[in-house]
């Protein structure tokens, strides 16, 4: 595997959870692996799950890791061409992906979507120049309009706890204060699309993610009905991709948040959420807390979806 950066990457989904499964029966079977092997991880934006959940997968496959907060630890880069580098970026993205490249065999990036410009940041720039100038395989920890370390960790967990050979899967936009980045349900649209699943997406009007990602899913702006017999409940903010809008919070209404209430509408759904999560915002303290609450077995996915990609590029090299 050359690139992670979207569901087509990992081929079929059944062989990648099978995989996936086996790692997590043994996750130090592969340590001889990734002996003499390096992992750079370049972050662009903050993390928690993301940035210890591959760590601890390359270490799992013996790896060395190398960890570099762009724009604190080093020098501000620049990454567009053309720009005259007057202000408080030092180098260009151009000269310090080859020097990165060269001191490491792998490479994930984080880099976010900017919310102002929709064409730019659904053009993938900043992960684009690393897979065309590095010469190294490159996977994704979140970029602009994607984040499939997490779908992949959330398509096992989904597959770890189904009862049905073909559960209902539901999205629901829910409040959050900030304007967030569409790329976790944008991927985990992709993902579902992709499974063996009934998938529907929830919001409210204006809330329509890129036609892309919505591909076969039902959107029900009825939120209560969308719940009507679910067995997952995954619940996410993010900001308005539509028009003028792109990148704006155009709701705050609490009446989207996932509460007990809702949850009873469901056939005893499991509750989803990838974190961080704002509490009674998103999802009630209720909610999180309940035996249903599945978030920290998902995020505990993370370093198995992590270790299935790292695995394969390694397999790879
Ligand atoms: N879910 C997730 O990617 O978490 P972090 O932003 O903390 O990495």
């Amino acid at each position: 595997m050359k690139t992670f950066l979207k569901v087509d990457d990992i081929g079929p989904l059944d062989l990648a959870v099978k995989e996936a499964l086996e790692i997590k029966k043994d996750r130090f079977a592969l340590e001889s692996l990734g002996k003499n092997k390096t992992l750079l991880m370049l972050f662009f934006n903050s993390s928690l799950r993301t940035r210890l959940s591959t760590q601890k997968a390359a270490m799992n496959l013996g790896m060395n890791v190398m960890v570099l907060d762009v724009n604190q630890g080093a020098w501000k880069l620049e990454t567009e061409r053309g720009v005259v580098m007057d202000g408080d970026k030092a180098e260009h993205l151009l000269e310090a992906i080859p020097v990165m490249a060269s001191y490491c065999d792998i490479i994930g990036v984080r880099s976010f979507a900017g919310l102002t410009d929709k064409e730019a940041d659904y053009s993938e720039n900043v992960l684009s120049q690393f897979i065309e100038h590095s010469g190294k395989p490159v996977f994704s920890m979140e970029s602009a309009t994607r984040h499939p370390l997490q779908a992949f960790a959330d398509l096992i967990t989904i597959e770890e706890h189904k009862t049905k050979q073909r559960p209902k899967v539901v999205l629901p936009w829910a409040p959050h204060p900030k304007a967030l980045p569409q790329a976790v349900p944008n991927s985990f649209a992709e993902w579902m699309n992709a499974a063996n699943v009934e998938f529907l997406i929830t919001h409210p009007h204006g809330y329509e993610l890129a036609p892309e990602f919505v591909g076969n899913a039902r959107v029900e702006y009825d939120q209560r009905k969308a719940f009507e017999g679910a067995d997952f409940i995954y619940a996410k903010n993010w900001s308005a991709y539509a028009g003028d809008n792109y990148g704006k919070v155009i709701c705050t209404d609490r009446d989207w948040t996932v509460d007990t209430d809702k949850m009873a509408l469901t056939d005893n759904a499991f509750f989803m959420h990838c974190l961080p999560v704002r509490r009674n915002m998103i999802v009630t303290d209720d909610v999180i807390e309940s035996e249903r609450s599945i978030v920290i077995p998902e995020a505990a996915n993370r370093e198995i979806s992590a270790q299935t990609v790292l695995k394969r590029m390694l397999e790879s090299l």
